[in-house]
């Protein structure tokens, strides 16, 4: 059998620098990525297109960032907005599935990832690009996501991710920067946080966030207020569901998109979705990140609530190893792989029993449930009052179920304490 050719990229989607001549550009307006724009003109000699895809960023002004692209010379600049593609087809079913990686992260960052890469190569295809650039590092789980859904969807596309590759520290980035005439945003003196938010989320990582016995410094929360300036009186908010889908607040139907926003306004105010998370990533690397997570702190309790409410013990005791599951499928970067999907086909089924109304009180950096109503409740309060007996529940039917259900405990328990008396005589 003949050797295989010897080669120096370490995976066969890489693009090597001869074959690189138009660059789709995931595009942020960032530093990083603003720098890469003209690094990528320059080492490849390849023409860029810039994408910058609306996940719904809070403040963010996307002609300031498409006319950045443009005067760094991208000869086209994309904004696609995809928010409501990313509410419908990766929050929900988040929301279906509980979703929480480790302690609290609700998986903003890793349910866009996909989406953005989803549109990466769509608009790549479009523009007659050969080639995706990030601006991931070599360290986090995004570039796995990204890099994952490029080679699962586009075969044919390649990528290039010249953070990874250009070993350029922030001091020389900025002096590529001034050299360039690229406008740094924020000042160079202070290194900023890295953020990554969407309607689901914000995340910030980098400066005293690495210093695991650093309480947070007040200035990283750009969203959520400190629970101590929040307002002195609580606030209510009515989530009701259709099959597991939040449709309406405080009585109010609206679209997904103006439902997470208006979550987000009503948890952020409250300083509600504060979340200072150690993270296992799949790179091996444990990392702290605080996420400001306003919309899921109150969403995601609302509609565990409701599937404990109309779902039996046993539908609930099993669901729960799968939405741990498919957690951790799309925290590691597998959001195509079927086994996610098999197991949205389960989410949805569970979740046909999840229409109804959840109460969440909002009140200095808390956020818990306080009223319960669905059709589908598998709750009778007639059965579960102390004050009677009788029809569907009989009490005098509680001893003769404790002697059989104690049965095989209480035999090995006596069992061993036979034994251990006889070795100790
Ligand atoms: N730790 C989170 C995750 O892995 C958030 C990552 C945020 N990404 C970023 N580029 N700042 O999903």
């Amino acid at each position: 059998m003949p050797e295989a050719e010897p080669t120096a990229l370490s995976a066969s989607y890489l693009a090597s620098r001869d074959e690189v001549e138009r660059v789709l550009l995931l595009y942020s307006g960032g530093l990083d990525t603003s720098v890469m724009c003209k690094w990528i003109q320059d080492e490849y000699g390849a023409e860029v297109v810039a994408l910058t895809v609306n996940l719904g960023q809070p403040g963010e002004d996307y002609d300031v960032v498409r006319q950045k692209a443009l005067d760094l010379g991208a000869v086209a600049a994309e904004v696609v907005d995809a928010r409501e593609e990313f509410a419908r087809d990766f929050i929900v079913p988040a929301i279906k599935a509980n979703a929480v990686y480790g302690l609290g992260y609700p998986l903003f960052t890793a349910l866009g990832r996909p989406l953005i890469a989803k549109i990466a190569v769509e608009q790549a295809r479009i523009h007659g690009c050969d080639t995706i650039a990030h601006g991931c590092t070599g360290k986090g789980n995004d570039q796995v996501r990204i890099e994952g859904t490029v080679a699962t969807l586009a075969p044919e596309l390649k990528v290039i991710a010249p953070v990874r590759e250009w070993q350029m520290g922030r001091e020389e980035e900025i002096a590529y920067a001034r050299e360039h005439g690229i406008p740094i945003k924020g000042g160079a003196e202070q290194t900023p946080y890295s953020i990554d938010d969407n309607l689901w989320g914000r995340s910030s990582e980098g400066r005293w966030i690495e210093e695991l016995d650093r309480a947070p410094e007040q200035d990283v929360f750009q969203l959520v207020t400190p629970p101590a300036l929040a307002p002195d009186e609580p606030e209510m908010v009515e989530v009701e569901f259709e099959k597991g889908v939040p449709v309406a607040l405080n009585g109010e139907r609206m679209g997904l998109v103006d439902l997470l926003e208006k979550a987000a306004q009503i948890g952020a105010r409250h300083g509600v979705g504060i979340i200072d998370h150690i993270e296992d990533r799949i790179v091996g690397l444990k990392v702290r990140d605080i996420y400001e997570v306003p919309a899921a702190a109150i969403i995601l309790p609302a509609h565990a609530e409701l599937e404990r409410l109309t779902g039996t013990i046993h539908q609930n005791r099993f669901k729960e190893g799968l939405d741990r599951q498919w957690a951790y499928l799309v925290y590691a970067g597998l959001w195509w792989e079927p086994l996610r999907v098999n197991l949205d086909a389960f989410m949805d089924s569970a979740n046909e029993t999840a229409t109804g109304t959840i109460g969440v009180e909002c009140f200095k950096g808390v956020a818990r449930v306080v009223t319960r109503s669905s059709p589908y409740a598998v709750y009778d309060a007639s059965l579960a009052t102390f004050e009677t007996s009788g029809g569907l529940f009989s009490q005098n039917a509680s001893p003769g179920f404790i002697e059989l259900w104690s049965l095989q405990s209480r035999m090995a328990y006596r069992l061993r304490e036979s034994l251990e008396e006889g070795q100790d005589g």
